[in-house]
């Protein structure tokens, strides 16, 4: 949820910092601050609101150090504000550090501390970090020992940096459940939450696992856990670093929109060769699909809509039963498992916590796990047996979007090889439907062009307060997902409810206020959608409705459509849902909203 970013070194290390956290705010936006060491102290500047604000802050001072830590906060204790920002420090002013995470006993902690003389500032959990440190220092040997010794005591999860004045030459990082990378270049070492903060810098990365704690000096990185020295073999990036700039769009999510042929195409081509399928995921042998009997997945929000068009083309493709849950929801219920069921887990982010804690609950009720996500070396990539890895390419846009389509792209060709395992489909079907799925870039690049028309719509609508949204089948989740779209973005209330089910409750909130976004393309239900919509249509609802090329019914009866090419109606979500993505947007942009950090967000939710 935080975002972290540390540095020591013989640059300057302002600069590094600042972009850091740059490409960190999508992790939370309500405030902002860093830590600098310089001459003998530390110097501590913090901001309410977005970093932008921290920056203007920071213009009119001059500062001279080669070692600091930095943070974005997305609030979970206290109010996000100055007092409440990151780095928070000791009573002595001689220790500062930043943490994303939750500490689940910070009440017990601060109460114990209080008793021995330590004075708060702030009402966030992670102050009770830097007093344990402080406390800690006077007991043990060495500032390592102290940061072990205080992190012992701890509940929850956290991933923190920390510097001491005493020891300006080391800054230490640590890590539970809560994701932290180190980085490594001629010029000195990084820490962050996450790899495209330290790319431009560096792309030899070391990602921290849990209880390891990585002590940074400016010409060497050493690893411990539990004490003792382990050594760890970094990963080499090659990501391009244009992936995570703006290219010339004026937001991350128009151009991660635009990205999706190209992030579907890349994603197909890591699984196709030619006209074959190549899973060869880590973990799971063909023998272990062809036992599955069941398949759970467990995603929250965009991933779980993907995923609930996961369990339509499994079922319908591979005749194998799939149940979808919310990750939230799994996790504390105790759902019937046979041997042989295989839990799913799709996560953009890889970090989502609940999704984690889901997948640890299989893993410790002995059941195989298989992980889609679109971050190499996160946290579900080390958890779960099996991982599939979507070519999205880094998603900083917090409505996710392309990693929506690959994440379905990746679900189609697991169902394909589902079906191929259990003789399903014959090959020749097969071969049919991969043929059909190769032809999704180009489609949703047609898609695309409707994008002139719905901004026009969106300058008619944008003032509506409350949209249904209404699909069957196929169209359901993308129905879901398109609500979810607007009203992330533009603070529209928006439902998305099962056109068929509209009947039984929400019709009642139709009227001419309340328009109604119907995904109405052709399928083996859409004479059913055509009649709810006709339905609405008679009681005053003015009706958006996305609709197949070719199509003449609707034409004739609606004034307002966009049409995508028609496709395979399994295939449909990919198409569908790009005027929704669209028209979230254009909405958005039209209310003056910053589509890119919606309010209360965050891009990946690493807390319950
Ligand atoms: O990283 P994940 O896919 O696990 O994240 C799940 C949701 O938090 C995420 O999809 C969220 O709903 C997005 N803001 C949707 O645009």
């Amino acid at each position: 949820m935080c975002g972290i970013v540390g540095y020591i070194g013989s640059e300057e290390c302002l600069p590094i910092l600042i972009n850091g956290l740059k490409k960190l705010e999508y992790r939370g936006y309500d405030s902002s601050g860093i830590a600098l060491a310089s001459s003998n102290d530390i110097e501590i500047i913090k901001s309410k609101g977005n970093l932008k604000n921290l920056e203007n802050e920071l213009n009119s001072k001059k500062y001279d150090s080669n070692m600091g830590i930095g943070h974005t906060r997305w609030a979970t204790h206290g109010i996000p504000s100055v007092l409440n920002a990151h780095p928070h420090v000791c009573c002595e002013n001689n220790i500062a550090l930043v943490h994303n995470g939750i500490i689940e006993n910070y009440q017990e902690l601060k109460k114990e501390l209080k008793s021995k003389g330590h004075k708060f500032c702030s009402e966030t959990d992670t102050e009770v970090l830097v007093h344990l440190v402080e406390e800690n220092i006077k007991e043990t040997t060495s500032f390592r020992e102290a940061v072990e010794k205080s992190l012992s005591k701890v509940k929850g999860s956290y991933a923190i940096t920390v510097m001491n004045k005493n020891e300006p030459e080391t800054l230490i990082a640590a890590r539970k459940d809560s994701p932290l990378v180190i980085g490594s270049a001629k010029d000195g070492n990084f820490v962050a939450s996450d790899i495209p903060a330290i790319l431009e810098k560096t792309r030899n990365i070391s990602i921290l696992d849990d209880n390891e704690i990585a002590i940074l000096k400016a010409n060497s990185v050493d690893f411990y856990s539990n004490g003792k020295k382990v050594n760890k073999k970094p990963i080499e990036v090659t990501w391009d670093l244009e992936a995570a700039e703006k290219g010339g769009y004026e937001d991350f999510m128009l151009k991660e929109i635009y990205e999706q042929p190209k992030a579907v195409k890349e994603t197909l081509r890591a699984y196709l060769n030619g006209k074959k399928i190549d899973l060869s995921f880590l973990g799971l042998k063909k023998v272990d699909l062809k036992e599955i009997d069941r398949i759970f997945v467990l995603a929250c929000g965009t991933s779980y809509h993907a995923a609930w068009v996961g369990k339509l083309i499994i079922e319908q493709w591979a005749n194998l039963p799939v149940e979808i849950d919310i990750s939230s929801e799994f996790r504390y219920r105790f759902p019937v498992l046979s041997e042989n069921t295989l839990i799913l887990a799709v996560t953009q982010s890889g970090e989502t916590a609940d999704t984690l804690a889901g997948v640890k609950e299989a893993l410790n009720r002995g059941q195989k796990t298989l992980a889609i996500t679109n971050v190499l070396g996160s946290t579900i990539t080390r958890e779960a047996n099996g991982v599939l890895l979507t070519q999205a390419g880094p998603e900083i846009g917090v409505a996710a979007t392309k990693t929506f389509t690959t994440q379905i792209s990746v679900l189609y060709l697991l169902a394909l090889e589902l079906a191929k395992v259990r003789g399903t489909l014959s090959d020749a079907e097969i071969q049919k439907k991969i043929e059909d799925i190769l032809t999704l870039p180009a489609k949703i690049e047609e898609a695309l062009s409707t994008a002139e028309a719905i901004e026009k719509l969106a300058g008619e609508y944008y003032k509506k307060p409350d949209f249904l949204f209404l699909g069957r089948g196929f169209g359901l989740p993308v129905a879901l997902e398109g609500a979810l779209k607007l009203k992330e973005i533009s603070y529209i209330h928006a439902e998305g409810c099962a056109a068929g089910e509209m009947k039984h409750g929400p019709i009642a909130l139709i009227d001419e206020n309340c328009p109604i976004v119907a995904v109405a393309n052709k399928s083996k239900t859409y004479a059913k959608v055509v009649s709810n919509i006709e339905e609405v249509k008679a009681r005053g609802a003015d009706v958006i409705a996305v609709i197949s090329e070719n199509e003449k019914l609707l034409k004739n009866y609606l004034k307002k459509y966009i049409t995508v090419p028609l496709i395979d109606e399994a295939l449909s979500p990919i198409t569908t849902i790009i005027p929704l993505q669209l028209f979230a947007y254009y909405m958005a942009k039209a209310k003056g909203l910053n589509v890119d950090q919606p309010r209360n967000l965050a891009k990946s939710v690493t807390v319950e």
